[in-house]
């Protein structure tokens, strides 16, 4: 799985089997924190593992943090705010989004927590004074059928579009996304209508702007013909 996969492949588990996660897979997730930059290099990370269902069940006190219960193993990432007092807070979350993704590829399950009891954590797992909890991470095989919580929160937390968070060159400064995808559509309702025989409308105009009709590669084969052209189920085109 290459990472952009991943990055569109993750999305939050809130239910997960009690298989345990592999040594050599938590070990590559924590390999893959490891390897993240941090500012000047100062690495002021400690991530706690935690599979005693004890101690996860004293994590899980939030009503949004339940399933750590559950989840086989959950990474405490803590940050050494003396060593780096501006960035300790980015520095481990960029090592947790990289074990995130490790995990991911390596078919585990994952939640980002950020509902905890900071004192309460300090105390379960006896971290020094230095470091701050930044967050938890829930790990392990998901149990795809109980999740309708994190499948329901997928499908409504939708992202915003890209034009919304986006500025070229300065701020406020919109980049004119939808006028390009609207060039998309209008050169793929060209080309629909360009190419010879069938020159029946598409039945819905929106699909041009979601599917890859709206990109210029769905014709981007030289002997791309209306024939040639497939839409998302590989159906020819002229034929749907
Ligand atoms: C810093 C941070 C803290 C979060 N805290 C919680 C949490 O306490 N409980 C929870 O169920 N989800 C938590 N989430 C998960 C978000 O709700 C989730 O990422 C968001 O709704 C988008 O859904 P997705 O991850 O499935 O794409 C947290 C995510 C982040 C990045």
């Amino acid at each position: 799985m290459d990472v952009f996969e991943a990055v569109q492949k993750r999305r939050s588990i809130r239910a997960y089997q009690p298989t345990p996660v592999p040594k050599e897979k938590l070990l590559r997730v924590l390999e893959a924190g490891r390897l993240a930059p941090s500012a000047s290099n100062i690495q002021p990370w400690h991530f706690i593992i935690v599979t005693e269902a004890e101690k996860r069940q004293n994590l899980a006190q939030s009503p949004f943090a339940r399933f750590l219960k559950e989840a086989p193993v959950v990474i405490v990432g803590c940050g050494d705010q003396k060593a780096s007092p501006k960035w300790f807070m980015v520095d481990v979350a960029i090592a947790m989004q990289n074990m995130v993704l490790t995990a991911t590829s390596e078919g585990l399950g994952t939640c980002w927590v950020g509902s905890f009891d900071e004192n309460q954590i300090r105390e379960t797992l006896k971290i020094p004074e230095n470091y701050r909890v930044v967050a938890l991470l829930a790990m392990g095989y998901p149990k795809e059928k109980f999740d309708m919580q994190g499948k329901i929160l997928h499908l409504i937390r939708r992202r915003k579009p890209l034009e919304k968070i986006i500025s070229l060159e300065e701020f406020g400064n919109k980049p004119k996304t939808r006028q390009k995808r609207n060039n998309h559509r209008q050169q793929a309702d060209k080309k629909v209508y360009s190419y010879g025989h069938n020159h029946r409308k598409p039945n819905n105009i929106e699909q041009y702007g979601r599917s890859e009709f709206a990109s210029p590669n769905a014709y981007k084969s030289s002997s791309c013909s209306q024939k040639d052209a497939k839409d998302k189920r590989g159906r020819n085109f002229a034929s749907c």
